[in-house]
């Protein structure tokens, strides 16, 4: 079965407020584009094209004026509301119906990934058969996150949401490839002592069967953070020096949509003037004249 996707747009970024009181985190600008539009390129660059989009009932409507029905890119949205924030793994219980047993790739809608290697680092992903594939991530503050623990031999021994003493530096980062089974395993899971269903009880059953996959995304890749003011700036202005110098864009569901073919000239032609004067638009338009 083709693998179907999930991007979790939900979530306020509490550490954010009050700049995301009123307007929903993944809709602010990383730079020249909105924060989602980076993990759902992350989606298109992994050839996924039926894709769910979860929202809260408030945020549903921006979010489907910012994207639309997915037509514009060749892709598909289908829109699914999560009426409370009852932890990530509830996910792949409102998509029971959409996934209708097919493979998943879900991302999280404030992961910014990029990195020499990525396609293929996603082709592998998405290529795996039975069980799962997550990417621990190097950081300096791993209790932040999900946190893999390693034997001596190097195996995945546990993965731990949030520890205060981080048994490694290695954050498990928010772009979850997993099986079929994963509506049938998040609907035994118990909620945790915050009242929620982890994402990381869900990753543990897979770890514990010996399914999981753990690749780790090595110095070369940026995996960036969005969490506070600081992160947030230094996201966008990671993205706009990469973008400044080497000419090229980031995150853009336009030009990734028309590399794969899900487009053509013509349609990436109305995009470009959709875009107008901006230098997104710009970026488009030479795209169109390569
Ligand atoms: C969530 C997950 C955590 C993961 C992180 C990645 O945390 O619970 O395991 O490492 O996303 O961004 P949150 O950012 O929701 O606190």
């Amino acid at each position: 079965m083709t693998r179907k996707g999930i991007l979790l747009a939900g979530g306020t970024g509490s550490r954010l407020w009050p700049i995301t009181l009123g307007v929903s985190k993944q809709l602010l600008p990383i730079y020249d584009k909105p924060m989602v539009y980076y993990p759902l390129s992350v989606l298109m660059l992994a050839g996924i094209r039926e894709i769910a989009i979860i929202t809260t009932p408030e945020d549903q409507p921006q979010f489907q004026r910012l994207l639309g029905d997915g037509s514009q890119w060749g892709v598909s949205f289908t829109w699914v509301i999560q009426e409370s924030p009852d932890g990530l793994a509830q996910a792949y219980l409102l998509t029971r119906d959409f996934l209708g047993g097919a493979p998943s790739a879900m991302v999280l809608g404030d992961n910014i990934f990029f990195g020499h290697g990525l396609p293929e680092m996603l082709a592998r992903a998405g290529a795996q058969g039975a069980g799962g594939t997550v990417f621990g991530y190097h950081v300096s503050d791993p209790e932040r996150y999900g946190v893999a623990a390693f034997d001596a031999n190097g195996r995945v021994t546990q993965i731990i949401e949030k520890p205060k003493v981080p048994p490694s530096s290695f954050a498990i980062t928010g772009l979850y490839f997993l099986d079929g089974r994963a509506p049938d395993i998040a609907a035994h899971i118990k909620p945790s002592p915050r009242g929620e269903l982890e994402i990381v009880d869900l990753l543990e059953h897979y770890r514990a069967e010996g399914s999981l996959q753990v690749e780790r995304m090595g110095r070369g890749f940026a995996w960036l953070d969005t969490g506070t003011p600081g992160s947030l700036l230094e996201a966008g202005n990671f993205v706009r020096t990469l973008q400044d110098r080497q000419g090229m864009q980031v995150g853009s569901p336009d030009e990734i949509a028309f590399r794969q073919g899900w487009i053509d000239h013509n349609g990436l032609q109305t995009r470009a003037k959709i875009f107008g004067k901006s230098s997104y638009g710009a970026h488009l338009t030479s795209v169109l004249k390569e």
